[in-house]
């Protein structure tokens, strides 16, 4: 038997315009998790997925080509060079992570099944191989992905992504906390990005200004954690908020949110992910932790992780 884990993960700063070859920065949270447990399986052939959570159940041979558990499977065993398992396996998963909520899970799930199953047949794979993986499971939860899910999830690390530049985690040089608060509205990533990617063949100039103006951003905001200067990371989430707004990605939930973080006190606040729904990230002290989550339940919210970052 083995057991693989993978934590959810939010994005700081550069959203959408990640899949427009912008850099991102996106760090991985692990109050949150998804786990896979395999085993040899005695009662039926073949290898089954359960995750008893959702009441679903998947097996290999019959699922459809694109089905994201048994496509994970499948390109688990063929990155190990296995064209035919004989062998039964059940693969139970449980997650904790929101789901359709901007915060990995997809993809976190996927990362579980592949370090779970890799493990239970000997040969662990490394953050590369799981990441580029969990890649192609992501191209069916989202069409395009820019593949920062994989990498912050696979590498457990914060992470700057930039589309075709090597992986780069970096650190914090002071902690600082956030509070990521879902709305409750499901939202499919998918829906978003095809949206943005409508906008853009309207109006390609307004589009890819946005997305110069969030790089920019991305850039200053990777100064700012690097060196330290936690106080104008909020001002650079409300800055990156406005431009997501620009880009309609934004929610009347997730403004009411925004809106109560900010009157509580958050230093900066902006959706995190796909957006149109899922969650909020707040930047807070640490000392104001409490009153802020108090506060964004009574205003709505479905549950309220307080983490900190390096
Ligand atoms: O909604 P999430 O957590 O899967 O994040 C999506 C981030 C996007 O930039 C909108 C899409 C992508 O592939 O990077």
């Amino acid at each position: 038997m083995a057991r693989g884990y993978a934590p959810g993960k939010v994005i700081l700063y550069g959203e959408h315009a990640v899949v427009y070859g912008r850099p991102a920065i996106a760090v991985p949270v692990t109050e949150v998790r998804a786990e896979v447990i395999v085993e040899d399986a005695t009662s039926r052939p073949g290898i089954t997925l359960y995750a008893p959570d959702i009441g679903r159940t998947v097996d290999l041979e019959s699922a459809p080509r694109d089905e994201p558990l048994s496509l994970t499977v499948r390109n688990t065993l063929a990155c190990l060079g296995i064209e035919v398992y004989a062998h039964p396996l059940k693969l139970t998963i449980h997650s904790s992570i929101p789901v359709a909520s901007g915060m990995g899970s997809g993809a976190a799930v996927a990362t579980a099944i592949v370090r779970a199953l890799s493990e239970h047949l000997g040969r662990p794979l490394d953050a590369e191989a799981v990441s580029a993986i969990v890649y192609e499971t992501e191209k069916v939860h989202h069409g395009t992905p820019s593949g920062i899910d994989n990498t912050v999830i696979a590498y457990e690390q914060p992470v700057i992504f930039c589309q075709g530049r090597p992986i780069a985690p970096f650190h914090a040089a002071k902690p600082f906390w956030l509070a990521i608060a879902d709305t409750g509205v499901p939202s499919l990533t998918k829906a978003a990005v095809a949206d943005v990617r409508a906008a853009w063949q309207r109006d390609p100039v307004r589009c890819e200004r946005i997305f110069c103006q969030i790089g920019m951003l991305v850039d200053g905001a990777q100064r700012a954690i690097e060196g330290g200067q936690v106080a104008s990371l909020g001002l650079l989430m409300d800055c990156n908020q406005d431009l997501l707004r620009e880009l309609e990605v934004s929610s009347p939930e997730l403004e009411a949110l925004i809106e109560v973080a900010h009157r509580e006190g958050a230093r900066g606040a902006k959706l995190s992910g796909g957006g149109r729904g899922g969650n909020m990230i707040a930047l807070i002290e640490p000392g104001s932790a409490e009153r802020i989550r108090r506060a964004l339940i009574a205003a709505g919210a479905r549950s309220v992780i307080v983490t900190r970052v390096g």
